[in-house]
C-alpha cells in the first residue's frame, strides 16, 4: 500500500468510526454492528501502526469516544478513565502474557465478565456518595449524580470500615429483563424503541429529569479503583472484596488464574455462562491481579498494559429479507416487519423480526431481498443487525410505508414527537382485534 493509498483508506475509516459514535453516542441510535465497528477500529490501528505519520491525537482511535452532552455539569477525571485493548484472538492473550512476562517476574491473572453498559464514577466524600460521572471523553465527564442516586443498590453511605475519601469506577448497565420491558413500554406509547440493554442503559442514565432515570431499571457493577482510597489494596480480588464489604456491588462471577492457560479456560468457562447473568456481556477482562505492578507496566493512549478485553463473537446468523409487511397494533401503531427465511439462532428459529418503524429501515437501509446479519437484542428479541451489502445484486427493492391503513384502509398519520405512524380510523378492525386480546 502506498502512502496515499494509506491516507484515504485512513481517512474513510476515520469517518465510518466518527459517524458511527455520533450516532452511538449521541443520538443513543447505533447504526453498525460491533463486529463492524470493532474492524473498522483495529484496520486504523494498523494503519496508524504502519504508517506513522497518519498518527494524530485526534484520531478517533486515539481518544476515548463517549461524548459529552448539554445540559450537565462537567467532571474532571483523575486520572482520566481509559478504555481496554481489545482482542478477538486468543493468540493476542497468548502474546500479552509473553510482553507481561518480559517486563515482570511474579505475577497472576484474573478474569471478570466484560459488563456490556457505560462506564462511570462514583466519589465519596466523608463516606457519601458526592459526584457521579459518565466518562465521558476520558478527561471530562457528565456530572450525573442526580439520576445515578435514582439506583437503588448503589449505597448513599459508606460503612466506616471504608476510607472517607473514596472513588471507585465500574458499569451501569440495564438488565435484560428490564430492557424487554421498558421496550413494550416504549412500543405501546408509540415512542421508540432501544436497540440494546446498554443504549438504554446510556439513554436513561443522560436523562435531564431523574424522574425519567428513577423509573428505568438499572444496576451497576463496580471493577475498578478510582484516583483516591483504593491504595490499600494489594492486589485486585482483595479490593473487590473489599467493594463488596463496604456495600458496592460488584460482579457475580470472578476467577483467578496462575498462568495463560488457566486464562483461556477461565474465558471458556465464561462464555458457557454469559446467558446467565441479568446483564449482557460482550466478553471477558482479563486483569494482572498484582496492582503493584500496575505502574511498572504503565499504559497505553489506549489502555492500560495490565489489562485486555477478550471480545466474545456475537451470535448471530445470516439470511433474507424475503419481504417486509405492515402489522397494525392495538393503539393504532403501525409497525414494520421483516418476513425472513427461517433461521437458528441462540436456541430458537426466527423468521420474523420488527423492523420499530420507518426511520430505522432508513437508518440501516434494509431493502426487501437484502442478506442481513440476525443478532437476539438482550438476547431475546432477533435483531436485523447489519445489511450485507456486499451481497447486493441489484434486484432489491426499497420498502414505503403505506399512505393508508393496510387492514381497514383508514388514514394514517405521525403525531408530532412520535416516531409511529398510527392508524387514526377508531373502528379499525385490526385495532378492534388487537385491544380485545390485550
Ligand atoms: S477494567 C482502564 N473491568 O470495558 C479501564 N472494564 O472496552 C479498566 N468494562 O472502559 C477497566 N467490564 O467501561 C474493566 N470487568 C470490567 C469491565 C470493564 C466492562 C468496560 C469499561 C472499559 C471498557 C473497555
Amino acid at each position: 500500500m502506498t502512502d496515499s493509498e494509506a491516507k484515504s483508506r485512513a481517512a474513510e475509516l476515520r469517518a465510518l468510526i466518527e459517524k458511527a459514535n455520533h450516532d452511538y453516542y449521541d443520538l443513543h441510535r447505533p447504526t453498525v454492528g460491533d463486529r463492524d465497528y470493532d474492524m473498522w477500529e483495529r484496520e486504523l490501528l494498523q494503519l496508524e501502526d504502519a504508517f506513522p505519520f497518519l498518527k494524530s491525537e485526534d484520531s478517533p482511535v486515539r481518544r476515548v469516544a463517549g461524548g459529552l452532552q448539554d445540559g450537565f455539569k462537567k467532571v474532571r477525571h483523575d486520572p482520566p478513565m481509559q478504555s481496554l485493548d481489545k482482542t478477538h484472538a486468543k493468540g493476542e492473550l497468548v502474546e500479552f502474557d509473553s510482553f507481561i512476562g518480559k517486563s515482570v517476574s511474579s505475577f497472576s491473572y484474573v478474569i471478570e465478565p466484560k459488563v456490556d453498559g457505560v462506564s462511570l464514577s462514583l466519589k465519596y466524600s466523608d463516606r457519601v456518595l458526592v459526584t457521579a460521572a459518565t466518562r465521558g471523553n476520558g478527561t471530562v465527564g457528565d456530572d450525573i449524580t442526580a439520576n445515578v442516586l435514582t439506583i437503588a443498590t448503589i449505597p448513599r453511605r459508606l460503612p466506616p470500615s471504608a476510607p472517607s475519601e473514596l472513588e471507585v469506577r465500574g458499569e451501569a448497565y440495564m438488565t435484560r429483563e428490564g430492557f424487554l420491558a421498558l421496550n413494550a413500554r416504549q412500543a405501546a406509547e408509540g415512542l421508540e424503541e432501544f436497540a440494546n440493554p446498554r443504549n438504554a442503559c446510556a439513554g436513561s442514565l443522560k436523562q435531564l429529569d431523574p424522574n425519567v432515570t428513577s423509573s428505568r431499571p438499572l444496576d451497576v457493577v463496580i471493577y475498578n479503583a478510582g484516583g483516591v482510597g483504593c491504595d490499600g489494596f494489594s492486589n485486585h480480588t482483595e479490593m473487590i472484596k473489599g467493594f463488596a464489604e463496604w456495600g458496592l456491588p460488584t460482579t457475580p462471577w470472578i476467577k483467578k488464574a496462575d498462568n495463560i492457560n488457566e486464562v483461556l479456560s477461565a474465558i471458556d468457562e465464561l462464555e458457557n455462562l454469559r446467558h446467565t447473568f441479568a446483564f449482557e456481556i460482550d466478553g471477558a477482562v482479563v486483569k494482572i491481579n498484582e496492582r503493584g505492578l500496575y505502574d511498572i507496566l504503565g499504559s497505553t493512549a489506549h489502555g492500560p498494559r495490565w489489562a485486555r478485553a477478550y471480545k466474545y463473537a456475537p451470535e448471530r446468523a445470516e439470511t433474507v429479507v424475503e419481504d417486509i409487511t405492515v402489522q397494525v397494533g392495538r393503539t393504532g401503531i403501525l409497525t414494520p416487519v421483516a418476513e425472513l427465511k427461517s433461521v437458528f439462532l441462540a436456541g430458537s428459529t426466527i423468521s420474523r423480526s420488527t423492523l420499530h418503524n420507518e426511520d430505522q429501515i432508513l437508518r440501516q437501509d434494509i431493502r426487501i431481498g437484502d442478506h442481513v446479519w440476525i443478532v437476539k437484542a438482550g438476547d431475546v428479541i432477533p435483531a436485523v443487525d447489519s445489511v450485507i451489502v456486499e451481497k447486493r445484486t441489484g434486484a432489491e427493492r426499497v420498502f414505503k410505508m403505506p399512505s393508508k391503513c393496510p387492514v381497514c384502509g383508514g388514514d394514517v398519520r405521525r403525531e408530532e414527537g412520535e416516531v409511529a405512524l398510527r392508524c387514526v380510523n377508531p373502528g379499525c378492525s385490526a385495532q378492534l382485534c388487537r385491544r380485545l386480546e390485550h
